[in-house]
């Protein structure tokens, strides 16, 4: 709580003829600690970075890095790397050239280098491709290379834009891990933008999760996941994400009502709290996952262990316990904070509502 925020936003806007970008984001990030900005296409997550990076200028607020304000300040002397999407490699260069062009321009003396380079391609895995071209290497390859930089360059924060989308799943797995191995073993401070709710959550200290230009939640990835501040996080997270059932369908008025798959329960045929027709049967091999319709409820999906011998068509019984429940306003979409409600165990793990300070002092929510 007592130490500042290694990178800190107040109020920043950057917007083109009043659209798009963001709207007045004010955010915290602890020193050392991995930071996912998370949320649907456009919503303004490249913006943000490019913000912090020095890459756009805002129109409106401040943001400071390592207690310094460097809102004006242009990207060389802001004390970051990034990582893109696009590796932004030069395809003239070699592997070799590419990890070292930095500090070839920052004129660092050639044993240094040297032994920066060694360092930095065992840690990546990336001995024997050092004369290879960026052409000769594989996607994963190339963005380890890509990491690689990132790790010469002995800057504390990493800024990384979907550093794996243009990854097939398998690498995409592998590279994470490196990512997250990579920032534990040197401390870095990373902000790592992605539209992955997986990603996010397996990588993050906090998420940062936002809605046309807005933050809308910040917490923990525990946090977000238990108790999302409306339908849209709520929604957003898990996979399956969480079903959203209008009140009424359940005897409660106003209210839209929320629960995680896991929650939902098999009842014997007629006695559930909601009967619904499976459309879609998926079997995932740990587990079969049932695609349930019903007129009053969106994202039902039932997961149930092993091979599920359900068929499109069927009928089924639903139980949605209430102590699972989570409340929404069905007029706005935001959780309903009812202080009388006993939500259950999970629900205790709670980030504070006030995304300003949330980073900060919530370092120990799981
Ligand atoms: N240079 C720009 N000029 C005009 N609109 C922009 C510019 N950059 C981004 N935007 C708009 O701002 C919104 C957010 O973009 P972006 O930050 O790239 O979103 P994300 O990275 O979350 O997909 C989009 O609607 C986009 O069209
Ligand atoms: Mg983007």
């Amino acid at each position: 709580m007592s130490d500042p925020a290694y990178v800190a936003l107040d109020g920043v806007t950057r917007q083109w003829g009043g659209r798009g970008g963001v709207a007045d984001v004010s955010l915290d990030v602890a020193e050392g600690s991995f930071v996912s900005v998370l949320g649907p296409s456009g919503c303004g997550k490249s913006t943000l970075l490019r913000l912090i990076s020095g890459l756009e200028t805002p129109e409106a607020g401040s943001i400071h890095i390592n207690g310094r304000e460097v809102t004006h300040l242009q990207a060389s002397g802001r004390g970051l790397s990034m990582v893109f999407q696009s590796y932004a490699l030069f395809p003239h260069l070699s592997v070799r050239e590419n990890i070292l062009f930095g500090m070839r321009v920052r004129r660092v003396p050639r044993n240094a280098r040297d032994e920066k380079l060694a360092e930095a391609v065992a840690m990546l895995g990336l001995e024997g491709l050092e004369g290879r071209k960026p052409a000769a290497l594989s996607g994963g390859q190339r963005q380890r290379v890509a990491l690689a930089r990132a790790v010469v360059s002995g800057h504390p924060l990493c800024l990384m834009d979907e550093p794996l989308s243009n990854l097939d799943a398998k690498l995409r797995h592998s590279v994470r891990r490196d990512i997250k191995g990579l920032q534990r073993r040197l401390g870095l401070t990373v902000i790592y933008v992605t539209h992955d709710q997986t990603e996010a959550m397996s990588l993050s200290d906090q998420v940062v999760l936002m809605r046309d230009g807005r933050v809308e939640q910040v917490g923990s990835p525990r946090a977000l996941y238990a108790d999302p501040v409306s339908t849209f996080a709520a929604e957003f997270i898990g996979d399956p994400p969480m079903a959203i059932i209008e009140g009424a369908a359940l005897g409660v008025s106003g209210a839209l009502i929320g629960l995680r798959p896991e929650h939902l329960a098999l009842a014997p045929s007629g006695q559930g709290d909601l009967t619904g027709v499976v459309r879609e049967v998926e079997y995932m091999g740990a587990e079969t996952h049932l695609i349930v319709d019903h007129p009053a409820a969106r994202g039902l999906i039932l997961s149930v262990p092993g091979h599920a011998a359900w068929q499109p068509g069927q009928e089924i019984s639903l139980t949605l316990p209430k102590e699972h429940r989570v409340l929404f306003d069905a007029q706005t979409g935001k959780a309903k904070k009812d202080p009388q409600q006993d939500y259950g165990g999970d629900r205790r793990q709670t980030a504070p509502r006030d995304s300003r300070k949330a980073l900060q002092s919530h370092p120990s929510t799981d």
